[in-house]
């Protein structure tokens, strides 16, 4: 079959990456999209369940950072757009092993943006997904696409390392760059070391949601679905080139947001949220907040659709209704339990992987890592 576009997606297996994966195959049928995905210990195989076998759907597993490979889907292919989403996304691993990081979120991208530039083909669109991070904590200054960038952990320097060598494509060689800097997502289908799924899981367990420090940290929280409905919009319509914020005004303190969590998955009032918080030790350093403005894509139309209140029922709900997506996750299942160890204490009794009747409450063991905020 002859399809009119040809579209790569790196780290589409992953939690932003399906959902946009999805949304692809589903709406364009006469697109091929090509995920290519190393399948990190945060995938699960079950997240593209619902494409598997679809005509126009393609998976390579293999690493962003193999040149060769690389250069062989780009010699191949015919690549009409990248979608570059594969890195190392969490935070706190990202203190303990930095040169991870580096390696796939700078070299992978340096990597990838050489295959690209060079291939017989020349794409139309290089989008690449980045972060607020990468403009560090703000109490009240909010963050427009010129201020500056100043990141304070190994995670956003590494992504901010990644956008330079992307701006660097663009004034060099004026290869179509796109650059997004988005606000925390969430929904469905998160692997449980970022804070909601982190505090969903810890409260099906029976176990405290672990709040680390005490400083009043917050987060603009995005759902799933606006970011990629951005993602689509932007190969349409943004402007080559250019940098977008995608981000939300919904700020939530992450104890409103686990107090917020406990009452909607414990059915308890209010004045009894506070039982299922622990304050656990903070990291050295951290960003309290993360505002940004998105008034340049808003003025390509794009507004958030899904609110705060729907966007998290849906959330809660999933986590409800799929309690072992996580432990079913095929051949990744020891290396997941592994990092759901680390994370979470989650797997402290062996029931998390074997049954769902641990009732046991408290214990909330303190987090060794952290989620994203
Ligand atoms: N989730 C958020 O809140 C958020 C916010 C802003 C920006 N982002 C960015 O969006 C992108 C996707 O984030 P996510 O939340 O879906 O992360 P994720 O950790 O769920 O997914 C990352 C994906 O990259 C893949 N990957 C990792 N190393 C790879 C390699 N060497 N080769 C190929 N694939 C590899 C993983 O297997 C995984 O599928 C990332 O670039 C992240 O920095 C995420």
């Amino acid at each position: 079959m002859d399809f009119n576009r040809k579209v790569l997606v790196t780290g589409g297996s992953g939690f932003i990456g399906s959902h946009l994966v999805c949304s692809l195959v589903d709406r364009h049928p006469d697109w091929r999209i090509i995920n290519l995905d190393n399948l990190d210990y945060c995938c699960s195989p079950r997240s593209l369940e619902s494409v598997e076998g679809r005509a126009n759907y393609t998976f390579i597993r293999g690493d962003v950072c193999n040149s060769q490979l690389l250069n062989h889907i780009f010699n191949t292919e015919n690549i009409d757009v990248i979608f570059h989403l594969a890195a190392k996304t969490h935070v706190e691993s990202s203190f303990e092993s930095p040169s991870a990081f580096q390696r796939v979120n700078v070299d992978g991208t340096r990597v990838l943006l050489r295959a690209a530039h060079q291939a017989r083909h020349r794409p139309q669109r290089f989008i690449h997904a980045s972060t607020d991070e990468v403009y560090g904590a703000s109490l009240d200054q909010v963050f427009d696409e010129s201020s500056p960038v100043r990141p304070s952990n190994p995670y956003s320097a590494t992504k901010a390392a990644a956008e330079y060598l992307v701006r660097s494509y663009w004034d060099t060689y004026k290869f179509p760059v796109i650059i997004t800097r988005s606000n925390n997502i969430y929904g469905p289908r998160q692997f449980p070391e970022k804070v909601i799924p982190r505090f969903l899981a810890l409260l099906q367990r029976n176990k405290k949601c672990t709040i680390q420090g005490t400083l009043p940290k917050s987060r603009h929280f995005l759902f799933v679905d606006d970011a990629v409905d951005a993602f689509l919009l932007l190969l349409e319509n943004g402007v080559v080139g250019e940098i977008y914020n995608v981000g939300t005004s919904c700020e939530i303190p992450i104890v409103h947001l686990a107090r917020e969590l406990v009452k909607m998955v414990k059915n308890v009032p209010d004045c009894e949220a506070n039982d299922w918080l622990e304050f656990v030790a903070d990291r050295p350093r951290v960003d309290l907040r993360y505002p940004i403005k998105c008034e340049k894509l808003q003025q390509l139309g794009w507004r958030a659709q899904v609110s705060w209140a729907e966007g998290i029922r849906q959330t809660v709900k999933w986590y409800q209704d799929n309690p072992d997506f996580w432990v079913d996750a095929g051949e990744g299942r020891e290396q997941i339990r592994s990092r759901l160890e680390d994370a979470n204490d989650l797997v402290g009794n062996a029931s998390f992987l074997g049954s769902s009747s641990d009732q046991r409450r408290g214990g909330g063991g303190a987090a060794s890592l952290q989620s994203k905020p």
